[in-house]
């Protein structure tokens, strides 16, 4: 099979991994990708967004399937795009329509949706520019702290907790009417906050059948003991040892199910992965948010974890056959540490060159780049925020801690950040 992957961080870099690894893979294309799939597979100067010059490249090159990694092509419909084109129509597509991408893109829809199905969650209200004072009435009505929402993608910060009436009257003020996260904030969910541990789970489904893939935790803030500003993601743990086999179930009854008969009964055909993030509260699961896609880091915990031929699931769910499709786990414990460029997730400064990264010990740890590219030279450079993200893998957690670490410790640019803390959460409570 031919494969185009689209997307160029870490997280594609770990999908290619693993598809290369398939004895169904002909050849794996990744547009735009970066140094780490580079040296595995063929970088296409794509943009994720670019349909047309994505529905060429997959007609020329003969593309079997197309993977989608990140949320942005997905909400802007390149599923759909797909669908409706007929010269490509026949060509599996993973990753849900502009519909079902709608389950990320709006916060007050993916609510919606499961207040429709019965799948638990934080009670909330959605308010516009029309009815703010209504809203601003019910925030004053609401327990502290409160949770205010941008519906629309905002980068990841449009999540604001607020600890006081007044800032969360200021703060919804801001996003009504100054526009603070542009269009994402013409709607604003006020939610109730959920005190708990939150994990996350990911499901791969085809539209009938799901499986579940392995659970992960991982650390947004840039700071130790989770402080500092939001991030893409520092770290991840997998599997999450306070997931234990009962809570999982509850999972499985109280929401997967429900939501995948759900966007079957609303007619939202739904092809790829659906990230739950969940808070776990004494001992009941409820859903945070939706993504449509994998989690990065995340994913780089998973996918290594995954015994079973990956490049084999795609396809399953591309060709409507999950429901045959055997899947196997491996033991191991997983456990990623994301490398940044010092001053993220702020200003930061791309180009420095990488140096230790031919080290590795195979069977401990491995390495997957975000934002690396090659220079001139043919050297590796940093080239964003996220440049690298190491999982180590072991018996414990403690265990592909040390695997994760010790290599993290090897690999050096200017300014390197990472944190020390990954996993320590975890460690206190098992
Ligand atoms: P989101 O972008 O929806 O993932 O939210 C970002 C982060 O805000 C989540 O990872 C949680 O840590 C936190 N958060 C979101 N909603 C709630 C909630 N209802 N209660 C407590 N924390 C929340
Ligand atoms: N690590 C969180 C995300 O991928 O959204």
């Amino acid at each position: 099979m031919n494969i185009l992957l689209l997307g160029g961080g870490g997280r594609e870099h770990a999908f290619a991994w693993k598809i290369i690894n398939s004895q169904n893979c002909t050849q794996l294309f990744v547009a735009p990708g970066n140094a780490g799939t580079d040296q595995i597979a063929t970088n296409v100067n794509l943009s994720v967004t670019d349909f047309e010059g994505i529905a060429n490249f997959v007609l020329e090159q003969q593309i079997d399937l197309v993977v989608v990694g990140p949320e942005e092509p997905l909400v802007k419909g390149i599923v759909d795009y797909f669908t409706n084109n007929t010269s490509i129509s026949h060509i599996p597509i993973i990753g849900p329509g502009k519909q079902g991408a709608r389950l990320e893109g709006s916060k007050d829809f993916s609510k919606q949706f499961m207040e429709r199905h019965g799948i638990p969650t934080a009670a909330s209200r959605t308010f516009t520019k029309a009815n703010i004072e209504d809203g601003l009435a019910y925030i004053n009505q609401q327990d502290l702290p409160i949770v205010l929402k941008a519906d629309g993608l905002a980068a990841g910060k449009g999540v604001l907790i607020c600890q006081s009436h007044d800032e969360a009257s200021r703060i919804l003020k801001e996003m009504l009417l100054e526009a603070k996260f542009g269009e994402a904030s013409e709607k604003v969910v006020i939610e109730q906050f959920l005190d708990g541990i939150e994990l996350s789970v990911f499901v791969a489904t085809d539209g009938k059948s799901y499986r579940i893939l392995p659970e992960a935790k991982d650390y947004k803030r840039i700071g130790e003991r989770d402080t500092g500003l939001n991030t893409g993601g520092m770290g991840a743990v997998s599997p999450v040892p306070f997931a234990d086999k009962k809570f999982l179930e509850k999972v499985e009854r109280r929401i997967v199910i429900p939501t995948i008969k759900g966007l079957e009964e609303e007619k939202i055909k739904y092809t790829g992965f659906l990230f739950i993030g969940l808070m776990n509260v004494n001992g009941d699961p409820y859903v945070i948010e939706y993504n449509v896609r994998m989690g990065d880091p995340e994913t780089q915990a998973v996918i290594p974890r995954i015994k079973s031929d990956f490049l084999d699931l795609l396809h399953a769910m591309g060709t409507f056959n999950l429901e045959n499709y055997p899947f196997e786990l491996h033991e191991f414990t997983t456990t990623t540490v994301v490398m940044v460029a010092g001053g993220y997730p702020g200003d930061y400064e791309k180009g420095n060159k990488i140096d230790g990264l031919n080290i590795v010990n195979k069977n401990k740890a491995i390495v997957f780049h975000a934002g690396t590219k090659l220079n001139s030279l043919g050297e590796i450079i940093t080239n964003g925020g996220r440049v690298l993200a190491i999982t180590g893998m072991g018996n414990s957690v403690e265990d592909a801690l040390q695997n994760a670490y010790n290599v993290v410790s090897e690999i050096h640019w200017k300014d390197r950040y990472f944190r020390k803390d990954i996993g320590q959460d975890i460690l206190k409570i098992s």
